[in-house]
């Protein structure tokens, strides 16, 4: 192959060779991320709580693709995940802590239920953390490895998600920053990819409407008209944060929101 085809051969296989984690990989953004990684090349080890739905995705895709059961809010999964990347494939180049918790409680704050805040912080702040922590113990030697989260909308801004989810997104966030801040030296880059709404199974399950109602819901509220928001859109953006194209991102939050939350939707400056 000519130099022109092999440049143009990696580029399109931006992770070739790399090793992933994808926590919360058996369904919607980790899913549509799970397919997009291998497509480019990448060994991937999808880590979820979702026993049937992630053996049958690493069934359906090539060898490359490993499922291990991980809850993400134990520290000896996530540690357990990372140990399996080490032993299959001798590295971990890319962890992405995808997995995440709601929090349904959307009465007052003055009746909140504490035991709610429970799930949200366990698997998406310790969940993140224990990610950060592990990725970073076989990252620090290699002097090389890239961390990613998902953060929300809800973690740089009120009113869109009840409290412990809110809470618990804005921490990602800082973890992201603190994260960066300290591996920096170590050549790691830790970044987080923040989307507004998609309809994935949790949303649907978590609204209580169908996936049609779900984007309809969407578009409605959206800054950026005539399209929809895709799993596989976030996906896109975790692949340029995992991929060398983004070599010198680190501390970054990716928000993937058509702008929405730059915008104040209700001054009216450029009418409806
Ligand atoms: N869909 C959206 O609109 C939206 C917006 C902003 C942020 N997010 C975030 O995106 C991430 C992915 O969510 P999604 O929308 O794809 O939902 P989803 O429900 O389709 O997928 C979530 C996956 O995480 C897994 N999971 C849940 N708890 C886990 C745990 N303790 N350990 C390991 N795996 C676990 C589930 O089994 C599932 O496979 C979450 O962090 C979520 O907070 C989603």
């Amino acid at each position: 192959m000519s130099n022109a085809g092999q440049a143009a051969g990696a580029l399109f296989r931006r992770l070739q060779g790399k090793v992933a984690i994808i926590t919360g990989g058996a369904s919607g953004i980790g899913e549509a991320t799970v397919r997009l990684f291998t497509n480019h090349g990448a060994k991937v080890i999808v880590a979820d709580i979702s026993d049937v739905p992630g053996s049958k995705l690493a069934e359906s895709l090539s060898s490359s693709v490993t499922f291990i059961h991980c809850d993400v809010s134990k520290e000896q999964d996530v540690s357990a995940a990372v140990d399996l990347a080490m032993e299959k494939h001798g590295k971990l180049d890319i962890m992405f802590n995808n997995a995440g918790a709601g929090d349904r409680h959307q009465n007052s704050i003055a009746e909140y239920e504490m035991e709610q805040f429970e799930a949200p912080m366990n698997v998406n702040v310790k969940g993140v953390m224990h990610g950060i922590k592990h990725a970073a113990r076989v990252m620090i030697p290699n002097r090389k490895g890239c961390i990613i989260s998902t953060g929300s909308i809800a973690g740089i801004m009120g009113g869109t998600a009840p409290h412990a989810y809110t809470a618990s997104k804005h921490a990602i966030i800082g973890l992201t920053k603190n994260g960066a801040a300290e591996l920096g030296k170590y050549g790691i880059r830790v970044n987080c990819v923040s989307p507004s709404l998609v309809a994935t199974r949790g949303v649907i399950d978590f609204v209580g409407k169908g996936q049609d109602e779900v984007e309809a819901w969407g578009c409605r509220v959206a800054n950026l008209k005539g399209t929809i928001l895709k799993a596989e859109d976030i996906a896109e953006a975790a692949l340029y944060l995992a991929s060398d194209e983004s070599k010198y991102v680190s501390g970054h939050n990716l928000v993937v929101d058509g702008g929405f939350t730059v915008v104040n939707h209700d001054w009216g400056l450029y009418g409806p």
